[in-house]
């Protein structure tokens, strides 16, 4: 008999409009990325702890994974250990959703093992997962991105292309389908590293002592909203305007830094525009250009790492000896 291995797949994320204010209801924009995080999920009747990569499971290094084996297998009376080996294309606290892809990908495996696998319990699974290993706050972006693969667009509000709907005391995020042409960004990191659950924090103790923060957020809304309507008309000049207000605006927030701003002004040289993604306060910028490898070029010149990445055409999917099952089948 064959093991009953489960293995899955999930991409990162840019954001490419709406990061830190859709924690508050503003609306969001995310593009799933072609760098994955893969899982391989073995029960094993000889374990007497669960392991990942070789080691037994540890709370500081694997969390994301021991809150994912926690909700879908522990709680539901499964006692064989499991044998978890990872592989991932994504820096970690870079803005990439690294967090993200691990935690869809692990909930995917255990899905797919349980036999209990859909596109609206691995979106719920994987926000519930990222929620708890992040602090218990954050919005249901990065999961969602990297559970439906293309482009998502979050919002308070539903409107057509609708996926599903995702609450968190009085928050709720519905999470559409995005249209999107497929696109390359060049990315590169700053060479510091970006605590999101401590960034989201600064960021919502900053909201709720000032009204100057109220509306920073509610002006990165609006160019959400613009680079909205700009990437329905297939206008990237203007998604690239919009992408540098979003900075500036962010800027504003306390979450960028000087090697961001930096890094920014580098790429919109060879840019339609730039700007940091995910928390900030480190991690990584995305550019949006027709000429990637001369920005490219002139980020590595900064002695940045650097990337060029296209919008990923599938989100999670999982597969094993129960046969294969894609998440995005709707669009
Ligand atoms: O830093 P990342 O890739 O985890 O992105 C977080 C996005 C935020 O809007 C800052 C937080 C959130 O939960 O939406």
């Amino acid at each position: 008999m064959r093991p009953p291995v489960s293995q899955a797949a999930a991409p990162g994320k840019v954001i490419l409009f709406g990061e830190h204010a859709v924690v508050f209801g503003e609306p969001a924009i995310a593009v799933a990325i072609d760098l994955e995080t893969k899982v391989d999920l073995i029960p094993d009747e000889t374990l007497t702890q669960h392991q990942v990569n070789g080691e037994p499971l540890d709370t500081y290094k694997h969390l994301f994974i021991e809150k994912a084996i926690n909700l879908l297998w522990d709680n539901a009376g499964n006692t064989t250990r499991l044998n978890v080996q990872t592989n991932s294309r994504l820096p970690s606290a870079a803005g990439l959703g690294s967090s993200a892809a691990l935690s869809t990908s692990t909930c995917a495996a255990l899905l797919h093992q349980t036999e209990q696998f859909s596109e609206t319990r691995l979106a719920r699974a994987a926000y519930e997962t990222e929620w708890i290993g992040q602090g218990e706050q954050g919005s249901p972006i990065d999961t969602s991105a990297s559970t439906h693969g293309q482009a998502i667009f979050v919002d308070k509000e539903e409107h057509d292309n609708h996926l599903w709907t995702l609450r968190r005391s009085d928050s709720t995020w519905h999470v559409h389908h995005q249209p999107l042409e497929r696109m390359s960004f060049v990315i590169a990191h700053s060479g510091e590293k970006g605590k999101t659950g401590e960034l989201v924090s600064k960021v919502q103790m900053y909201h709720d002592r000032t009204d100057v923060a109220q509306k920073i957020i509610e002006d990165i809304g609006d160019t959400t909203r613009e680079g909205q309507e700009a990437l329905r008309r297939g206008n990237l000049a203007r998604v690239g305007e919009l992408m540098d207000e979003a900075h500036e605006l962010l800027g504003m927030l306390g979450v960028s830094t000087s090697r961001l701003d930096e890094l920014c002004r580098t790429a919109r040289e060879h840019a339609h525009g730039a700007k940091l993604t995910g928390a900030g306060g480190g991690g990584c910028i995305i550019a949006l250009t027709d000429e990637p490898d001369a920005c490219r070029e002139a980020l590595q010149d900064e002695r940045a790492e650097t990337w060029i990445v296209r919008s990923a055409r599938k989100g999670a999917r999982a597969w094993g000896h129960r046969g294969t099952r894609t998440v995005n089948e709707r669009h």
